[in-house]
Formats: C-alpha cells, sequence, structure tokens
C-alpha cells in the first residue's frame, strides 16, 4: 500500500513536472490570507498609545476600546471593516482625539503579494492615513507605503523607505508625478522615494465618489510595484477571489521600483502590514502642507472641540488578502517565527510613515549634538 502510493506519486510528480513549469511564471501568486468579514481583526495587533511615533494629535486606541467604543468594528450588514477617527466625542483643549493604528501579527516576504479593497478612505482637515507596511527593524528591513494622503488633498501618495543604496531607476509605472527618486531615509529628510498618483479616484472625496476600489502591493525580488485600479477597473481575478492572480494581467503599474536601482532582497525583510489614521503631526499638521488645502490651525481648529469635522475619516475596507509564489507559502506567523515578528511595532523614530520625519531627525541630530559638547566639556 505505502509502496503503491509512493511509485505512484513519484510517476505523478513525474508526468505533472512539465505542465506545472510551462503554467506557472514568476508573476503567478496563489492565495495565503485573507482578512474579512467578522473575523477581519482577528490577526491584528492594536498599538494602544498616543501617538508617539510622528508627534499626531491622536491616541491609538487598545483592541477593548476600539470594540467598544465603534472606532474598529465590522460592519454586520456589509461585512466591510471600519476603521475610524472618533466622531462623537468633544475633545477639551490639551487632550488628544481617539483613533486606531493596527499592525498585522504575521509578517509577509519577499514573493508576496498584498492587496486590499476599499470602499472609503480617511480625509478632511487634520486628518492623515495610510495604508503601508514595515519590518519590525526600521529602516533596515524596509518599508512600503502602499496609500497615504493629508488633508484635503485629492490624490494618493506612494513611497519606499530604506537604508541608504536604494533608489528608483527606469521604472515601468503610469505616473508622471515623481517627487524623488532615493529611498534613503537619510536622504530628503526621509522623505522617500516618492510617486503621486495623478488620479483624484487616488484619494479623499474623489475616491469614494468612484466606490473605491482596489491597491495591489506586489513585492518581489524583480522590484515593488503598486497598482491603484478604481472599481470599475478592478480586475476579475480580484473581484472574483479567483486562488491564484497574475500580476502581468494588472497592465503597468501606477508606481514601480525595479531592482535595478533597489536590490530588493538586500533592503527589505519580511513586512507588517499596517492601516493607521493620525492627526496633525509631522506631515498633516507641517503648516505649510496643511495650508495648501485647509484654513485655520490644525490643532485648535479641527482635533478639539466637537467631532464634526471627522466624519469622513475612516476606512471602509472589503478585504485584505495575501499571496504568494507558488509553492512557497510567504505568510509568517508569529508563532511559526518564534520572536518579534509579532510584536509591537517601532522602536524609536524610526517607525515614522510620514515624509516630515526629518525635521524629527534633525531635531535630534541637534540635540545629540549639544548633549556631545557638553559631555566633552565644551558646554
Ligand atoms: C500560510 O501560512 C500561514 C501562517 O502559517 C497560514 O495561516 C496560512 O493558512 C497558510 N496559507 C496556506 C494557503 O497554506
Ligand atoms: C495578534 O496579537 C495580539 C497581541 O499583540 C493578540 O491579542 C491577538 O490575539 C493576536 N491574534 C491572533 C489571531 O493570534
Ligand atoms: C508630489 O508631486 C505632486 C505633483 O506635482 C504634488 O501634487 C505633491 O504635492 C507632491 N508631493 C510631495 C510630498 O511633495
Ligand atoms: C477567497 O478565496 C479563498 C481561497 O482562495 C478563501 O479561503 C476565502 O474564504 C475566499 N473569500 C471570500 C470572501 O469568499
Ligand atoms: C512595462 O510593463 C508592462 C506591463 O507589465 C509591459 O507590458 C511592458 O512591456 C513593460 N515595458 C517595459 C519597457 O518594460
Ligand atoms: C499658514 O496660514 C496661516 C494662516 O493664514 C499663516 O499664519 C501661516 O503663516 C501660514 N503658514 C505657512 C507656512 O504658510
Ligand atoms: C460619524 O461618522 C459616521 C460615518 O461617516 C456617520 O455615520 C455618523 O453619523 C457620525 N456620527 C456622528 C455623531 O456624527
Ligand atoms: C511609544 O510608546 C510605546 C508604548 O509605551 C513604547 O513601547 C515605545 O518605545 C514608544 N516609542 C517611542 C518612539 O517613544
Amino acid at each position: 500500500m505505502l509502496q503503491t502510493s509512493g511509485m505512484l506519486s513519484s510517476c505523478l510528480a513525474f508526468l505533472a513536472t512539465p505542465s506545472v513549469v510551462s503554467l506557472v511564471s514568476a508573476t503567478q501568486y496563489s492565495f495565503s490570507k485573507e482578512y474579512y468579514g467578522s473575523t477581519f481583526f482577528d490577526d491584528w495587533t492594536f498599538y494602544n498609545n498616543y501617538d508617539n511615533l510622528t508627534n499626531g494629535d491622536a491616541i491609538f486606541v487598545s483592541a477593548q476600546v476600539a470594540a467598544s467604543a465603534q472606532l474598529a468594528y465590522v460592519d454586520t450588514t456589509t461585512s466591510h471593516a471600519i476603521i475610524k477617527v472618533d466622531n462623537t466625542t468633544t475633545v477639551p483643549y490639551n487632550d488628544k482625539r481617539n483613533t486606531v493604528r493596527i499592525t498585522s501579527n504575521d509578517s509577509f516576504a519577499v514573493g508576496s503579494v498584498w492587496v486590499t479593497d476599499m470602499y472609503h478612505v480617511p480625509y478632511g482637515c487634520s486628518v492623515w492615513p495610510a495604508w503601508w507596511s514595515q519590518a519590525p527593524k526600521w529602516p533596515e528591513g524596509g518599508e512600503i507605503d502602499t496609500f497615504e494622503g493629508v488633508n484635503l488633498q485629492t490624490l494618493n501618495q506612494m513611497s519606499l523607505h530604506t537604508e541608504p543604496g536604494c533608489t528608483q531607476v527606469s521604472p515601468n509605472e503610469t505616473s508622471t508625478l515623481v517627487n524623488s527618486t532615493d529611498c534613503s531615509y537619510d536622504a530628503n529628510s526621509n522623505q522617500g522615494c516618492i510617486v503621486t498618483d495623478p488620479s483624484t479616484a487616488s484619494y479623499g472625496e474623489g475616491f469614494a465618489s468612484s466606490g473605491g476600489g482596489a491597491f495591489v502591493t506586489e513585492f518581489a525580488t524583480s522590484g515593488i510595484s503598486i497598482w491603484f485600479f478604481p472599481r470599475s477597473q478592478i480586475p476579475s481575478e480580484l473581484s472574483s477571489n479567483a486562488s491564484t492572480i497574475d500580476t502581468t494581467t494588472f497592465g503597468t503599474p501606477v508606481g514601480n521600483w525595479p531592482s535595478t536601482g533597489c536590490n530588493i532582497n538586500q533592503y527589505f525583510e519580511p513586512q507588517q502590514l499596517i492601516f493607521d489614521i493620525t492627526l496633525c503631526g509631522d506631515f498633516a499638521g507641517n503648516s505649510a502642507i496643511f495650508n495648501e488645502t485647509c484654513t485655520g490651525v490644525c490643532y485648535n481648529d479641527y482635533v478639539i472641540g466637537p467631532p464634526s469635522g471627522y466624519d469622513n475619516a475612516y476606512f471602509e475596507i472589503g478585504y485584505v488578502r495575501v499571496f504568494s509564489t507558488p509553492g512557497s507559502n510567504t505568510t509568517i506567523s508569529p508563532s511559526t517565527s518564534g520572536s518579534a515578528a509579532g510584536s509591537s511595532p517601532t522602536t524609536g523614530s524610526a517607525t515614522s510613515v510620514e515624509i516630515r520625519q526629518g525635521y524629527v531627525w534633525a531635531l535630534t541630530a541637534v540635540l545629540l549634538g549639544v548633549v556631545g559638547l557638553s559631555g566633552s566639556g565644551l558646554l
């Protein structure tokens, strides 16, 4: 019996091999993991601390508070997951407003594609949302920002943040709005290598009014690519929940960072996925940026006082799905990886997503310089 089945499977393996090889190309990915419906929030870690990462006027609440205050919940009629800023509390002067930041317990290695389908993304004066990923040891393991916007801006911003040596070279991408090509946290005040999506359907009111859409992030040895599809253009492989997807059928990505300018295996480690919404802080609250689309003072005129400015400050998420190169499962669970993968993100100012973190770095450098000088007896 054992011998027979062993012989049979060897035979089948032999016969199957040529056709499998011809069917599977490097751009095909098979289903690995889904966050959806009533279990959407089960496998994430809530930050449970005020925003000590990007200086936002926000408290990222615990899972318990998020559930009881309905800041993170699943709408039972649509099965959509909602992640939102508190829009029911009048906040007194000197306090911060409650919101949410969640990090996936699992990490996803090179050879992964993550897809999120959303119906609404947070926007409004003082609001700064992001859908992104990073390795636990930043900037060592890199950061991929798939979706990020602030205030009443209308375009999504995508970027990578890495250690020095990773740049965007000869991308094959549809966007011509390239803001910066050096991905190093140490260059250009850590703005990263930014590509802006030219479509007003990619953020804000324009996103919601076109029914939302799907963001696809391909994290491959050959490079990192991001696609955005407004709802009417979502590929059928995604809308039908196909168990295998082929990214070459998605057309040219809106943002692309090929390995020719950035050795992906060198600059990136397995990524944890993050949704967060902060308020003001280094990016949205930067007065020159704030003034581009909003009036008044970020904290005084929006965060505190009545909550009416936050009715649009929410993510409405259909699903998050992760795919892996066939024959492998690039999903790494904390239980299987042993230690740090499932821990809370971040140590130091190093875990920032925002582009204005450079100011904090510069300030830190000045302070360290002063300490150094005084330590050496010069001050
Ligand atoms: C991939 O591995 C993860 C973590 O061990 C597991 O949760 C998931 O079910 C696996 N997926 C498949 C398709 O085997
Ligand atoms: C994810 O991690 C959090 C703590 O960080 C834990 O409370 C939660 O149960 C974990 N989820 C799963 C499915 O293991
Ligand atoms: C990037 O460029 C676009 C188009 O010029 C602009 O709208 C956007 O504000 C720029 N982003 C940053 C962060 O400078
Ligand atoms: C999507 O497909 C995967 C398997 O390919 C399955 O596990 C999952 O439940 C499906 N999701 C929905 C919402 O049907
Ligand atoms: C850019 O990508 C598209 C879609 O994958 C592909 O058809 C095209 O040949 C690529 N162009 C170049 C110059 O590589
Ligand atoms: C932003 O606008 C306010 C109010 O008009 C003004 O006082 C401030 O100087 C502006 N800041 C910048 C950086 O433009
Ligand atoms: C908070 O925002 C949600 C979503 O936009 C809205 O349905 C709700 O009515 C708002 N709550 C209050 C108290 O305004
Ligand atoms: C932020 O707060 C958390 C929880 O207290 C702490 O573990 C972490 O070290 C803090 N990070 C920074 C940059 O202060």
